[in-house]
């Protein structure tokens, strides 16, 4: 061949490999890849015996990514009965996305126990929750042989802790700026908190790699209660964040109004009256009674948000402090929604600090102010039913559709055929719907004390007749044989449960 034929070659091949490139670079190169299947890998480098310090009292300055591996490291090291450290994935720029269990079985599920996450500094520049999350870490490890309720809560809740989930963010955000979105955003200059698949309105936001793992995750493990910590604000504001009536775009205002501060201005309180008019219809999920109540386990817990002082002079106030999301102001692809309605885990927003990045002499009066509340929260885990959706033979029915009657925000069971819904004292129907089997339903009590426990057997179609013979459920009070049993999924979210199957196959 010629020369100039190999520069042509080359030139072309060149061209598109460039091209090819750029595109991947747009596109958000984790987003496009397929993401690798999820599993916690317990690596070995974690249990490094250096790590291991006799005192290893955490200080309280912040912990940069470096920094904050290697607390998670040596805690591992540490405490290798109480801790299992892993990651879910890695940021845009590659730095880990870390995950530690504490949990009296760090490394197995028991079945029948529920997982409970915290998820901090999604928005980088919010780094309160983040050293929260690491001293939280420490609390639990070290207070399991001194403090009974913490040894109650190791010995029955496999807790998961996230501490950063934007690190890239962080890397860039400036200790004592309390306002702005610099580090907000990740490395692409997405908003983490608007990058879910949303409900109510389409997302179209360019999937990112902090988001797909965060979405593999919580699609693997059937988290039953959580929170995400964020600040700006001192509030715990729950579901839903979105809603289906706002006419004008929030964004769009806040450019209208030629904001500097932000791109969406979430935490800028200066401007709340202006918008109140948009933002003051709540949007109430079927589970109301529970947001609130666990909101306010955390603000009642904690030293001064249930008084519902605003941040300053003017600034917007929160009865008790606690708020639906979208009264407080409405937004697309946030992650509590996203929780709640894909996966019926209970997802609370707390915000922790009126100035999103105070100076680190502030972080002993945090802790001391957030310390009760966030280990009370996480018990709130161990309120109302749980059990096990089995078929005739006892074997566990995996992907089974639960719903609590008038609760129409459905979960599925686990490949245990575990489910587990928080839910206060009272009167409830459960239904329960599997491929190939009868559907099922059940009355049930739920007292303060303690969870109900409730095994449903579920029946072959094909033994219909033989299946409604037989009292099927024998505790059950008010069973009413033979009654016919819904024969789907009804209500004001009737469209989730099928919307929810649709989404399973798409974003796995
Ligand atoms: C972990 O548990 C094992 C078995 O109970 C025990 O032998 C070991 O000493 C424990 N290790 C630590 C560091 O507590
Ligand atoms: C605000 O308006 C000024 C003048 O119209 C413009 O130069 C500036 O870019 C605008 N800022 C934003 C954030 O839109
Ligand atoms: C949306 O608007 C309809 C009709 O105006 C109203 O009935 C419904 O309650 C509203 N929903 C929410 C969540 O605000
Ligand atoms: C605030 O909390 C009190 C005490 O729990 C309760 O009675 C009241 O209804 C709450 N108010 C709001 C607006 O949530
Ligand atoms: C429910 O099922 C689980 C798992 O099979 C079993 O361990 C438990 O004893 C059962 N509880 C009741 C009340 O039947
Ligand atoms: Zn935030």
């Amino acid at each position: 061949m010629k020369p100039a034929m190999w520069y042509l070659i080359m030139i072309v091949v060149g061209f598109f490999y460039v091209y090819l490139t750029a595109v991947q670079y747009i596109r958000g190169q984790e987003a496009n890849q397929p993401p690798t299947s999820y599993q916690p890998h317990y690596d070995p480098q974690y249990y490094d015996e250096n790590l291991i310090s006799s005192s290893n009292t955490l200080d309280f300055e912040y912990h940069n990514y470096a920094k904050m591996t290697d607390f998670v490291r040596s805690m591992s090291a540490t405490y290798p009965n109480l801790t299992a450290l892993y990651s879910i994935g890695k940021s845009v720029q590659g730095r880990e996305l870390w995950v530690m269990v504490v949990s009296a079985s760090p490394y197995e599920h028991i079945v029948g126990q529920p997982n409970v996450k915290y998820v901090a500094n999604m928005h980088g520049n919010e780094a309160v929750g983040r050293e929260m999350l690491l001293h939280l870490i420490e609390y639990l490890t070290k207070s399991y042989t001194t403090d009974d309720y913490v040894r109650w809560l190791l010995d029955n809740t496999r807790i998961h802790i996230m501490p950063s989930m934007n690190p890239d963010g962080f890397e860039v955000a400036k200790e004592g700026v309390c306002r702005g979105g610099q580090g907000r955003y990740n490395a692409r200059g997405f908003d983490l908190n608007r990058n879910f698949p949303d409900y109510f309105k389409q997302n179209n936001k360019r999937n990112q790699a902090e988001t797909e793992a965060v979405k593999q995750w919580v699609s693997k493990i059937q988290f039953v209660l959580s929170a995400n910590l964020h600040g700006g604000a001192l509030v715990a504001s729950y579901p839903f964040d979105n809603s289906p009536n706002t006419t004008l775009d929030w964004s769009q205002l806040l450019h209208i109004l030629n904001t500097t501060q932000g791109k969406d201005g979430r935490e800028e309180v200066d401007y709340r009256s202006v918008f109140q008019q948009f933002t003051s219809t709540p949007s109430l999920t079927p589970d109301e009674d529970v947001f609130r109540h666990i909101a306010g386990v955390y603000s009642f817990n904690h030293a001064s948000m249930h008084l519902g002082l605003p941040c300053k002079p003017g600034a917007h106030s929160f009865s008790n402090g606690t708020t639906n999301g979208a009264a407080w102001y409405p937004l697309t692809g946030g992650m509590q929604d996203y929780n709640y309605v894909w996966h019926g885990c209970m997802d609370v927003t707390i915000e922790l600090s009126c100035c999103k990045y105070p100076t680190a002499d502030q972080l002993p009066k945090f802790w001391a102010d957030n310390k009760k509340a966030l280990v009370r929260y996480l018990a709130e885990v161990h309120r109302g039913v749980r059990g096990f959706v089995k078929d005739e033979q006892g074997r566990p029915v995996e992907g089974a559709s639960i719903k609590i009657r008038g609760r129409d925000v459905g979960f599925q069971t686990t490949k245990y055929g575990e489910y587990w819904r928080v839910l206060l004292p009272g009167r409830y129907t459960i239904e329960v719907y599997a491929g190939g089997f009868d559907p099922r339903e059940e009355d049930f009590t739920v007292v303060e004390t303690n969870p109900t426990l409730l095994n449903l057997t579920l029946y072959r179609a094909a033994d219909r007749h033989e299946a409604q013979r037989r009292p099927s459920y024998v505790g059950g009070p008010n069973q009413q044989q033979g009654a016919a049993p819904q024969s789907g999924i009804s209500g004001f979210l009737s469209s989730i449960s099928s919307q929810i199957s649709n989404v399973f196959s798409i974003f796995g």
